[in-house]
Formats: structure tokens, C-alpha cells, sequence
């Protein structure tokens, strides 16, 4: 094993000035806080609703694994090899004016446009958790247009998006180990013992249980399309936290002596594992009150406080904290990555560069949080919120990750390389092949499907 002071790293003086996980759980717990997120919870189980179900879900596994894992571990080997922020990783593992140092560029401004918005589904997710408290009450449609009225009531979301802000930036002042590990170690456990509740209950005491199960896990190929397919493998990206260097930042505080591959699957299971879970929880509900389990987008906020109003609160505020919780743990490695950038490469303190980007992110956050702004985008006029969501998924995050599993694969020395993974055995021949030959395409055609450029598409 080689330390800090090589290829550019820091030595461990300083590296530990930067900061460090203090264990292997808090580095565990901390990544998988980062990739469990509203992408788990809110996304996946609508999408896979809209895809109509279990074979989306292979596929989504499917992706999983072949892009997904491998792209963690570069990540990984990027990060631990330079213990550096994205854009100095690059530089340090190429040449100090690297062209590739604009991979991490890429990845800081994601972090900031993803965090804006997200922030505002954070917040949407915080008020629910007080309108559960106060109980759903009227007809399905009265409960349905709450959302509507959250939405459109620029006041309302942006009090919940200040607080969600304000939340991440308290506890990423604290730093990588008294912050953000510190937090993981509360959120991500409570996180956990809430969904095992919600599915078991879901399970046992709705007679949704059996619908939802065969839904989620007994596939009907007929219903898979090309798009399924490829909003897959588009999910499977944002869903891990890939693409941006959320992974390489937690990474570069990784300590020598752990396994990147242990550690990037088992973070990678977690994340697919309590997708699936949150998937049964909630089409447990959705078929025992048969509802629409291809609702869309609206899915939790608002078919499912229908369904709230019949279970009672002590089902929806739980629900409600989880969302909340997912998202400040996700929420808080999307401002790590712009934070280590200016901690690292300006000099700046912590303090200075949590308060001063936390607030620009908050600030360009409330273009999102105000839907009556709106910008004509792909030929209409569109919401901020959308047009973000939209141009981070499709082109940040894809383009970053093509790049990132370029420079691991073919640019990167493979003496770092081999140093971070620990052998050249059967398992690192495997991975360099995945990640020069499979990975790479399989993000290049994400990509030309965000641009709408593919052949056999309808666009
Ligand atoms: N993985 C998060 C989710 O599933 O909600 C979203 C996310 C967090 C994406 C952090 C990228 C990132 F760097």
C-alpha cells in the first residue's frame, strides 16, 4: 500500500487537515446517505410505475451493475488515489493544466444546479411531513390539488427550500467527520428502521402486499420499451450519486487500508435495496386502495395522501421524515462537491466556503422554488425546476460520467490504477474491461438520447 504522498496526493499531515472518515461505517453510511435519496423514494418507485413494473426493474438492475458499479469504483480510485476535490483529482492524476481537469469542473457546477432544485423537492417533502400531522382530510381531488397549491404558492416553497439549505449547509460546516459522518450515522439508521416499518406494514396489514410484490418482481416483457430502457439506465446514474464526483469527493476521504470493491458494492446494494423496499411500501398502498400505480411524478405527493387519509398519520409522517431524511443525506454530498472544490484549489476555510456557496446555491435555488418563472425550453415555455432537473439528468450527469470512466479506464496510470484497487487479478482485468468497453458505450447512448439523436427513437 503506497500513501498520501505520492502521485500528487497530499501527504497525511495535511490530508488529515483536509479530513478523513473517522471508520469504515461512517464512510459506508455517508455514501450510501449520498446515494439513497428522493431518487430512491420518490423517483423510482414512479418511474418503474409509468415503465409498468418488474421489467424495468431487471433492466434497472441490469444497469446497475454493468454501469453503475463500475463507475462508483472509478470514482473511487479517482478520488482515494488524489485525495482531492473533482477538479483536482484530474489535475493531479494527468498534468497541472490537464484538459480533463474540465471533467470536474462539470461535476462542481452539477452539484450546484442539482442541489438547487432538489432543495425545493426536499422542502415539499418537509411540509408534507406538517400537513400529515395535521391529517389529509376531503375528497380524493381536494387532497390531490394540496400539492398544486404548495407548488404554485411561491411563499410556502420557498420557506421549506430556506430551511432544507440551511440544514445542509449547519451540517457541512461541521466538516467530514464531526458533519456529514456524524449526521450519517443518526439519519441513515432511522432511515433504514422507518422503511422496514412502512414495507412491513404495507405487507402484513394492507392486501396490497401479494399485487405489489408480483408487480415489482414478476416481469411482463411485452411492456418493455426501448425509452424504458434507457431511463434506466439514465436513473441508475443519478440514483448512485455518479457522474458529478459526489463518489469521488467521499472517496478522497477514504482511508488506504479499505476495499473499493467491497465498499462500492455494498453501497450500491444498499441504494438498490431500499429502492425495492420503498417500492413495495408504497404500491402495498397504492393496489390495496386501487389507485393508479402509473401516476407519475405525483405519485407521492399527491396520490399517495389519498391513500394517507384512509392509513391515518402514523403512517404519512414516518413517511414524510424518511423522504426529508433521504434527501438531507443526498443533500449535503451535493454540497460537499462544491465545497471541497473551494476548500482544496482557493484555500478558502470551511466556514467561509460553506456559508458563502450554500448561499449562492439557495439563492440560484429559488429560480426553482418560484414555478411561475418559466423560460421557453425545448420548444416551450417551461419552469426553471423542470428545465435544471431536465439538463442536469440527461447531459451533466452522462456527460461527466462518460468522461470520468474515459479517464479512468485509458488516461489514469495503472500503477494508481492497480495501487487503489489492490491486485491485477481476474477481478481488475474484469474492470478495466467493463470500463473501457461496456460502461463507456452504454453512457454514450443515455447521452444521445438526451439530445434526442437516436435513430431508432421517436422524438
Ligand atoms: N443519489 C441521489 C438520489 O437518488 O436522490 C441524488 C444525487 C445525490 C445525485 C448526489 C448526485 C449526487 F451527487
Amino acid at each position: 500500500m503506497s500513501n498520501g504522498s505520492e502521485t500528487g496526493g497530499l501527504t497525511e499531515n495535511k490530508q488529515s487537515i483536509r479530513g478523513n472518515w473517522g471508520s469504515r461505517m461512517g464512510f459506508i453510511l455517508a455514501a450510501t446517505g449520498s446515494a439513497i435519496g428522493l431518487g430512491n423514494i420518490w423517483k423510482f418507485p414512479y418511474i418503474t410505475g409509468v415503465y409498468g413494473g418488474a421489467a424495468f426493474v431487471l433492466v434497472y438492475l441490469v444497469c446497475v451493475v454493468i454501469v453503475g458499479l463500475p463507475l462508483m469504483m472509478a470514482e473511487l480510485i479517482i478520488g482515494r488515489r488524489s485525495k482531492k476535490n473533482p477538479v483536482g483529482a484530474f489535475k493531479a492524476l494527468h498534468k497541472p493544466r490537464s484538459p480533463w481537469q474540465a471533467t470536474g469542473w462539470l461535476g462542481v457546477a452539477s452539484g450546484f444546479v442539482i442541489l438547487s432544485f432538489y432543495s425545493v423537492v426536499a422542502g415539499w417533502a418537509m411540509a408534507y411531513i406538517f400537513k400529515s400531522l395535521a391529517g389529509f382530510s376531503g375528497t380524493g381531488q381536494q387532497i390531490q390539488s394540496q400539492f398544486g397549491t404548495l407548488v404554485a404558492h411561491p411563499s410556502a416553497s420557498i420557506m421549506w427550500h430556506t430551511i432544507f439549505m440551511v440544514l445542509c449547509i449547519g451540517i457541512v460546516i461541521g466538516g467530514v467527520q464531526r458533519g456529514i459522518e456524524r449526521w450519517s450515522k443518526i439519519l441513515m439508521p432511522t432511515l433504514f428502521a422507518i422503511l422496514l416499518a412502512l414495507m412491513a406494514y404495507g405487507v402484513f396489514y394492507t392486501h396490497g402486499g401479494p399485487r405489489a410484490l408480483e408487480f415489482l418482481f414478476k416481469p411482463d416483457f411485452s411492456k418493455l420499451s426501448a425509452e424504458a430502457v434507457l431511463s434506466a439506465l439514465g436513473h441508475a446514474f443519478f440514483t448512485l450519486s455518479l457522474g458529478m464526483g459526489a463518489m469521488l469527493t467521499y472517496g478522497s476521504y477514504m482511508r488506504r487500508d479499505e476495499s473499493i470493491t467491497r465498499d462500492a458494492i455494498t453501497v450500491s446494494a444498499l441504494d438498490t435495496i431500499i429502492a425495492l423496499i420503498a417500492g413495495v411500501a408504497i404500491y402495498s398502498l397504492v393496489f390495496n386502495f386501487d389507485m393508479d400505480p402509473a401516476a407519475g411524478p405525483g405519485l407521492i405527493f399527491q396520490t399517495l395522501p389519498v391513500l394517507f387519509a384512509k392509513t391515518g398519520p402514523w403512517v404519512s409522517v414516518p413517511f414524510f421524515i424518511l423522504l426529508t431524511f433521504a434527501a438531507l443525506t443526498s443533500g449535503i454530498s451535493l454540497l460537499e462537491v462544491v465545497v471541497a472544490y473551494f476548500i482544496d484549489e482557493r484555500g478558502w476555510s470551511r466556514k467561509k466556503t460553506t456559508l458563502i456557496l450554500g448561499t449562492a446555491i439557495y439563492l440560484f435555488g429559488l429560480l426553482s422554488a418560484i414555478a411561475s418563472l418559466t423560460i421557453p425550453f425545448r420548444g416551450r415555455d417551461q419552469g426553471f425546476f423542470d428545465v435544471f432537473d431536465f439538463i442536469s439528468t440527461n447531459y451533466m450527469l452522462p456527460v461527466g460520467g462518460f468522461l470520468t470512466c474515459l479517464f479512468a479506464a485509458w488516461v489514469m496510470k495503472e500503477s494508481d490504477r492497480v495501487a487503489e484497487f489492490g491486485s491485477r487479478g481476474p477481478l481488475y482485468k474484469g474492470l478495466i474491461f467493463v470500463l473501457r468497453y461496456v460502461t463507456p458505450v452504454a453512457v454514450f447512448i443515455v447521452l444521445l438520447h438526451g439530445l434526442e439523436l437516436l435513430p431508432f427513437m421517436d422524438y
